[in-house]
């Protein structure tokens, strides 16, 4: 489906962007859903957050963590690796402990088997497109590892820290792709996506592990993130579908904007390239990663 240019392109930048990739019910159909699974989120049983900062433990002050709070975080977040959960976003409660905003506008993101669990997922990340796609991109045979349904919430959508998903999904040779979908428009304002133009070459930086249930980010190249004049804002139409490659730096600003910038994102490596057994999510014989068919 992609022109050599585009597969040109796609080798030369480190990402691609595809206008109009999904159609408008397409899209409507997913948000729906994902709203729907939000406002079935109970936050009594479970407030985990989602920020950046946390997967960096270095930033965590010692003096304010709650072992048992960080315990059953920690089982929720490792639970998500194959199973549909709600992150709620950092400022989503007042000092109070109350919620700022309603539920479905307060949840961060939900993963991360949603394109496995749940059939509306399913269908809307797989498809003879999406598989074609996906060969022309280079990877022989695709593995669906990761989905996560970001909703980036008007006024309290938190940022994400420059990183490389290859450092989440390690596979030797690296073959990680990332297939970002806008289910709205993605703006300066709203917090869209930043990459850093050819940045694919760049070493990968860190490596995010699990050892039974500890998760590690560890740093294991010294080269510095982009600065923001090197870097590229993505700003995309609802429908456009950006792919990109495993090293790609990029990230995202908060959204203090009153508009949402909901993003549905797979995670994808080469079955011909060997997955780490150090990857935290891992997959068993009866539930297998499968690929776009
Ligand atoms: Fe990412």
């Amino acid at each position: 489906m992609l022109t050599q240019q585009q597969i040109q392109d796609y080798h030369a930048n480190g990402y691609l962007v595809l206008p109009g990739f999904k159609s408008a019910d397409e899209l409507a159909v997913l948000k729906n859903r994902a709203i729907e699974i939000a406002n079935g989120h109970d936050i009594n049983i479970h407030k985990t957050i989602f920020s950046t900062g946390e997967q960096r433990q270095e930033n965590i002050d010692p003096e304010h963590i709650d072992p048992e709070h960080i315990d059953a975080e920690q089982g929720y977040f490792l639970n998500s690796a194959n199973g549909i959960c709600c992150f709620l976003e950092e400022k989503a409660f007042d000092k109070a402990g109350a919620l700022v905003q309603s539920l479905p506008q307060s949840i961060n993101k939900i993963g991360h088997a949603l394109h496995d669990l749940d059939p509306v997922f399913d269908t809307f990340s797989r498809g003879d497109k999406l598989a074609q796609l996906a060969k022309d991109l280079g990877l022989n045979d695709a593995q669906i590892w990761q989905s996560m349904y970001i909703f980036k919430q008007p006024r309290i959508g938190g940022k994400v820290d420059w990183h490389q998903d290859a450092s989440f999904f390690q596979t030797d040779p690296i073959t990680v792709t990332t297939f970002w979908f806008a289910i709205d428009d993605a703006t300066l304002e709203n917090g869209c996506l930043w990459v850093q133009d050819g940045g694919h070459n760049s070493p990968l930086r860190e490596v995010f592990t699990r050892d039974g249930d500890v998760t590690t980010m560890t740093s294991i190249d010294d080269t510095p993130w982009p600065e923001i004049s090197e870097a590229r804002a993505v700003e995309v139409k609802a429908g456009t579908l950006v792919c990109f490659q495993g090293r790609l730096p990029h990230y995202s600003a908060e959204n203090l904007s009153d508009k949402a910038r909901h993003a549905y994102t797979l995670h994808v490596t080469d079955s011909t390239s060997k997955y780490a057994p150090e990857n935290w999510i891992q997959r068993s014989a009866d539930f297998p990663a499968h690929g776009f068919s």
